[in-house]
């Protein structure tokens, strides 16, 4: 794998999978996007000159198209192994009787609109990595993307209800991932859906059992072992996998 793209990258999982890939991988290339650029992103880009930091606002989805020259500029015509759709967003209100329709909207475009659109913008690239290394098998040394959704996404799996606006937002990515996996299957681009476990970050909160490191770990350990036979699954940052 020598490129990877991560949306959301300036805090949180995001800025985590930067910090692992740059500690512990040889990866030539790594774009991490954000919409504003923290200090600790920042120094990383600084000490690591394979960390790209690219301008990405998720509901700015006609911006899209922009990235694609900045990327292959850097890769050449060697196009992008890895595009991990990580940023997202969660209302406060999660009860029925206090969902606005705008938190319902806000979620459905950062967590869903903006995955899909970005796979599509991004498609090229992905093709082109995969075409590149067709002596490779199916996975993140071809082309992959790793579209970052909740447990909280799983029909299957909701037993407490509420959390309207997020768990819409990201069954229909989980929905996206399966169409991606079929549609895409033909490119040899593999396609999951990723749940970090519950992870303490400001999204997952001080609660929350994992640190960032020990998902992050686990998340790249089974994207690492990815084969043809996972495109289209929900998995869990430890590769267990999830009920849609
Ligand atoms: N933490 C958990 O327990 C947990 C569990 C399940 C799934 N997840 C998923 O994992 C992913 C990362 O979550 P996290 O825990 O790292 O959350 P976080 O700490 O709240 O970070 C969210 C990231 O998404 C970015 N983002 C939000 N809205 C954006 C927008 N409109 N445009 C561009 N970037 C935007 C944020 O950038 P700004 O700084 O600009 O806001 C930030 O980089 C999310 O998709 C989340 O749903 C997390």
């Amino acid at each position: 794998m020598k490129s990877v793209l991560i949306t959301g990258a300036n805090r949180g999982l995001g800025l985590g999978m930067v910090k692992f890939l740059t500690k512990n991988t040889k990866v030539e290339n790594i774009f991490a996007t954000c919409r504003n650029v923290s200090e600790e992103l920042k120094n990383i880009s600084e000490t690591n000159k394979n960390v790209h930091i690219l301008h990405l606002e998720a509901a700015d989805v006609a911006s899209f198209d922009n990235l694609f020259p900045q990327i292959s500029k850097v890769t050449g015509d060697q196009g992008l192994n890895l595009l991990i759709n990580n940023a997202g967003t969660s209302t406060k209100f999660t009860k029925l009787n206090l969902v606005k329709p705008e938190q319902l909207l806000s979620n459905l475009t950062i967590n869903t609109i903006a995955p899909i659109i970005l796979t599509k913008s991004l498609l090229p690239l992905l093709k082109q990595a995969a075409q590149n290394n067709s002596d490779k098998p199916v996975g993140v040394g071809r082309a992959a993307v790793i579209n970052m959704s909740s447990v909280l996404g799983s029909i299957a799996q909701n037993d407490v209800g509420g959390f309207y606006a997020y768990r819409c937002s990201k069954a229909a990515l989980n929905a996206a991932t399966k169409s991606m996996s079929i549609d895409l299957k033909k490119d040899h681009i593999l396609v999951a859906s990723m749940h970090p476990g519950w992870v303490r970050t400001d999204m997952g909160g001080k609660k929350a059992p994992l640190d960032v490191d020990t998902s992050v770990a686990g998340m790249f350990s089974t994207i690492q072992k990815l084969t043809e036979a996972d495109s289209g699954k929900f998995l869990q940052y430890d590769g267990s996998e999830l009920p849609w």
